[in-house]
């Protein structure tokens, strides 16, 4: 990476190649770290380095490394842990983004929070999402992560807060790695088992890798909330359904789920007009997973 590709915001001193990542012994932060490693300096504290619960961890590590851009991805991400454990998951996601907020605050690093598409659960309608909607999360790890945008928002003003969607990979980085959408449906695929999918539910689903090369745009942004994702025309069911038939696969073991959300339809998709006006594209949810699976 150039010096020169990175300092365009008015607001940022000149680009010293110094990025802390949080969280990067996670599915996100791990890849970053990769992206970047052999371009910046890259600190990726472990727990232990840096606990986000304690402001006094964080405010030690950030002071003596100096990044001058923290991506914040250390997160309680399992939706049900965090349903189940409303005040353990409260301290990591809302309380540890805002020590992260205050510190960057204060010492001038531009700040980048992983947010979710969750927060879209519980809202009416069938469009895809825009930011500027009033929102509800109907869950408590969607409620968590709009309270610690709101914080960020509040601590460190030039903060960017990103609502990602549902992430996958083809390939697996880590021994520990949570499971992911494309590497289910491959396995399934190739073990010729029966798949099962709602049709009750409207949700993006992102290549990770998509993820990581369009962070250097984000760097760029102003401060503020941009959804940041594949958009959706299809619910999961139906994606599955035209991936398998794309791929020239047949569709006889794919079955319905129609108890999920029944009555009740989950929409989370997002809308990336306000992303787009910066620069930042995703192709559409189908035709990246039908790109990726003949890629392999
Ligand atoms: N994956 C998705 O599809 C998805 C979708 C939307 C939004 N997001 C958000 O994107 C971010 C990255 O997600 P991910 O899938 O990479 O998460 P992940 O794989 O679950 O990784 C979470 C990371 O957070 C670290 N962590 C947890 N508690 C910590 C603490 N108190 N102090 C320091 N580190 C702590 C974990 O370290 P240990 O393992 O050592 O605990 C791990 O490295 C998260 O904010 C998540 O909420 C993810």
């Amino acid at each position: 990476m150039e010096e020169k590709e990175l300092i365009t915001s008015e607001n940022m001193h000149a680009w010293d190649g110094r990025i802390l990542v949080t969280g990067a012994t996670g599915f996100l932060g791990s890849r970053i770290v990769r992206a970047y490693e052999k371009s910046c300096r890259v600190f990726a504290p472990n727990h232990q380095e840096m606990d986000i619960c304690h402001m006094d961890s964080v405010r030690a590590y950030i002071e003596k490394v100096r990044p001058q851009i923290a991506v914040h991805c250390a997160a309680a991400s399992d939706t049900l842990w965090c349903q189940e454990h409303p005040e353990a998951s409260f301290r990591i996601n809302v309380e540890g983004a805002e020590h992260m907020a205050r510190v960057c605050g204060d010492l001038g690093t531009k700040l980048i929070f992983c947010s979710s598409d969750q927060i879209y659960f519980g809202s009416g309608g069938m469009e895809p999402h825009k930011e500027n909607e009033e929102v509800s999360p109907a869950g408590e790890y969607g409620r968590q992560k709009l309270e610690a945008e709101k914080r960020c928002a509040r601590f460190c003003s030039d903060s960017v807060s990103l609502r990602l969607c549902w992430m996958y990979d083809s390939e697996r980085l880590l021994e520990k790695e949570h499971g992911n959408f494309l590497t289910a449906f491959l396995q399934a695929v190739a073990e010729e088992r029966e798949m099962v999918y709602p049709i009750y539910d409207y949700r993006g689903i992102t290549d990770v890798r998509l993820v990581v090369e369009n962070l250097e745009k984000v760097f760029k942004l102003p401060g503020g909330v941009y959804n940041f994702g594949s958009e959706n025309d299809y619910n999961i069911y139906e994606t599955v359904h035209r991936l398998l038939k794309k791929l020239g696969y047949s569709t006889e073991r794919l079955k319905k789920n129609e108890t999920a959300f029944a009555g009740n339809p989950r929409n989370i998709r997002v809308h990336m007009g306000k992303a787009e006006t910066f620069g930042i594209e995703f192709p559409k949810t189908l035709e990246r997973l039908v790109e990726c699976v003949n890629s392999i």
